[in-house]
């Protein structure tokens, strides 16, 4: 879309943006967007948005449905005034894909009365050059001191019939496949059968979640999401596929109202990505939207390198539980009674076998599950009340195994699974951060499995978003790290925390033998908000040649499984694999041994969504780049010209690449590395398999190093 005709309409352009504001119009520092506000003849607020001779967002109004005494506030308005500014600032994140953040944008605010009830409405607008993003802002205002709405009115009109890449709207997860389909064929494709951890919430036959990426004809991506999603419940999209119109649709969760918000109030902002698919990749503008590191010491935040006692369960190889339900009195919860089944993984003899091996290869933390006692007994009961996250099984030995953590230089990671029970979790949250500073855990996985308690609530309410930003300012006060499963996908909020270091909210590896295609996409959609636990590093591909009865085998290959290192950007990578299964292949092991998880600087090489993403990054600090392909159903060949080296300066590359023959099907396991020196003007030619891909280290070799 940077086509040099728009560069040459530039200076002109940004000459109408100092002369255009009582008209609404609002551009992009380039130019290339251009933002309409204007209100129609009934008084409705209305918004589009072009880039260069691509209608990106036709008209489309914005308001809301209220319960109670107060009127919508739909229509009837009268514009007071619309103020412009521009902002030019950058940030450095805690931990990211690059050292420094460039924030660049003009805004507008357009100042709304409702001229029948006197009801104050802002709408701020920013626009980037890769995005535009737009929020409600109710000032306080005497008579009103709080709102109920109904229901959030924002239309997303689309100008064709795009080709998206989106999931099914639901409340609880979004543990799915994404499918790819023209917007007319969602309705075909959209259903409670959708393969996946579907909790059936679905409420409308065209509805999807967000991020929701598209193209369009000329090949324009573009994604809608929303940053900062605060005390709000969480946004979907339900399309009219007559029109292409998206209104967005509020998550419902108890009471009445879809959200209840006291004066004043800010909305989260309604975000929509334009540009080409590495634009897409590479924006920064849901980080942008949100507000800046709210946390002042942030010392004790540090990118970690994981492994677990945890795929053992998620193959069935062992369990979480140390006993059977039959074998066991639930009434007292006495565990000295109990007769064990043999197969509890987080035994203190298994756990240290763990601790040495991460030990042994530099990691820095090791998750154990099932530590703690009532796991025999929860899944799929609703109850109120299942665990209290800080009594461990009579063979896990709290102390012991800390120390022995501490004395092999790493750290133990917490687990606290609420079985959907926020009250429980909430009720228990400051012993159970306590109990983590007293043993030295700073790190805790959270998990949110099962219906939301009490009956009714669900996963992406109002009052299920503020107990997650909850349990994380909470875990701030301790100076712990949250990586929360199952809570409501990310909206760039861990630049504000930057102790939220990860979320899943989308399927993992856990799903072992998902689409080849699912990597391909995740970059340019759930990661938009923040990192996501994907648990990468699987090589034992037939998961029944060590949990038997694992009938599974993963459709990835070897050199896949280290690519997604450096495609998947999170600050907290987990190696999810069995310390025998790496044993077993030390020279590729190695890669993951030495793939930082921390970034000065981040290129998206190429990609296209569902095919391939081909990604280099920086060490944050260094000068060795990594490099990583990872590649969907159809075998290529990838040209990767290593011109972000330093031009003059010599380096070796260690390649890990998919051999021939390699199938992420029906041959995941064979790879092949070589090494050779590069330079700048070095362009590697690299087969991808079916579920293939690369990973690459490049290291200086001359002098300067
Ligand atoms: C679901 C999580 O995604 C998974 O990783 C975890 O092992 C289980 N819940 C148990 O808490
Ligand atoms: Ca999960």
């Amino acid at each position: 879309m940077h086509t040099s005709i728009i560069r040459f309409l530039l200076p002109a352009l940004a000459l109408s943006a100092c002369t255009a504001a009582p008209d609404g119009r609002l551009l992009s520092p380039d130019g290339d967007l251009a933002v309409a506000f204007s209100t129609d003849a009934a008084g409705v607020p209305v918004y589009s948005l072009v880039s260069g001779s691509d209608t990106i967002v036709r008209p489309s109004t914005l308001g809301f449905r209220l319960l109670g005494d107060n009127p919508d506030l739909a229509s009837g308005f009268a514009v007071d005034g619309i103020e412009h500014s521009a902002h030019d600032g950058k940030w450095a994140p805690v931990w990211g894909e690059n050292d420094s953040i460039a924030d660049v944008y003009n805004a507008m605010t357009v100042h709304l009365t409702q001229k029948a009830t006197g009801m104050k409405m802002d709408i701020e607008f920013r626009a980037y050059d890769d995005g535009i993003g737009f929020r409600y802002v109710f000032p306080a205002q005497a008579g009103t001191d709080s709102l109920r709405i109904a229901e959030e009115l924002s239309q997303f009109a689309m100008a064709g019939d795009h080709t998206a890449w989106w999931i099914p709207g639901d409340y609880d997860t979004q543990e799915y496949e994404y499918n790819i389909t023209p917007l007319s064929g969602i309705r075909a494709k959209n259903s409670n059968d959708q393969p996946g951890n579907v909790s059936a919430t679905g409420f409308s036959p065209t509805g999807v979640q967000t991020s929701l990426l598209m193209r369009n004809d000329s090949g324009v991506y573009i994604n809608i999401h929303e940053a900062a999603l605060v005390d709000y419940p969480a946004m979907h999209l339900d399309l009219n596929d007559t029109t292409m119109m998206f209104t967005s649709h509020l998550t419902p969760g108890i009471p009445e109202a879809k959200a209840t918000v006291a004066l004043p109030f800010a909305t989260p902002w309604r975000v929509v990505m334009v540009g080409s698919a590495t634009d897409i990749l590479a924006t920064n503008i849901i980080y942008n939207l949100n507000e800046p590191c709210a946390l002042e010491d942030v010392s004790w935040i540090h990118p970690t390198k994981y492994m677990g006692v945890w795929w053992e369960m998620i193959t069935g190889k062992s369990q979480w539980s140390y006993t059977n339900a039959e074998d066991f009195d639930l009434a007292t919860f006495d565990y000295s009674k109990a007769r064990p089944h043999g197969k509890h993984g987080a035994n203190n003899a298994n756990v240290r076998r763990y601790i040495d091996f991460a030990a042994d290869n530099g990691f820095d933390q090791l998750l154990i599950e099932g530590w703690n006692i009532g796991w025999e007994d929860w899944f799929g009961k609703e109850k109120d009340y299942v665990f209290d996250f800080v009594t461990p099984y009579p063979d896990f030995d709290l102390k012991a195994l800390n120390d022995y953590a501490r004395s092999r230089g790493i750290k133990l990671m917490m687990h606290h699974e609420t079985s959907g029970s926020p009250a429980n979790y909430e009720a228990h949250m400051d012993t159970a951060y306590a109990l983590m500073n007293e043993y030295g855990y700073d790190a805790v996985k959270s998990g949110y499995v099962g219906n939301i308690l009490p009956k009714g609530d669900t996963h992406y309410s109002q009052r299920m978003v503020r107990h997650y930003l909850d349990a994380v300012r909470r875990a701030a006060d301790h100076h712990i790290m949250v990586n929360a499963h199952e809570a409501v996908r990310p909206t760039g909020l861990a630049r504000t925390y930057p102790n939220l270091v990860g979320n899943e909210s989308a399927m993992g590896t856990e799903y072992q033998n998902m689409s080849t295609q699912h990597v391909t996409i995740l970059p340019f959609t759930r990661l938009k908000g923040g990192p996501m636990d994907f648990t990468p590093g699987i090589f034992r591909m037939d998961l029944g040649s060590f949990a038997p009865g694992n009938k599974e085998h993963k459709r990835a290959t070897v050199a896949n499984q280290l690519a997604l290192y450096v495609t998947m950007y999170s600050p907290l990578q987990m190696a999810a694999d069995l310390p025998e299964h790496y044993a077993e292949k030390p020279d590729a092991f190695a890669f993951i041994r030495e793939v930082p998880v921390d970034w000065s600087e981040s290129r998206y090489l190429d990609a296209v969504p569902g095919e391939y993403i081909i990604a280099a990054r920086r060490a944050k600090g260094g000068d060795a780049w990594y490099v990583g392909g990872v590649n969907a159903e159809t075998p290529r060949t990838a040209s990767v010209a290593l011109d972000f080296l330093t031009p003059g300066r010599t380096y070796e590359a260690t390649l890990y690449a998919d051999t021939p023959e390699a199938d992420g099907h029906t041959n995941p396991e064979v790879y092949d590395i070589t090494r050779r020196t590069v330079t700048s003007d070095t362009v590697l030619s690299i087969p991808m398999a079916r579920g293939g891909g690369f990973a690459i280290s490049v290291r200086p070799v001359d002098a300067n190093n």
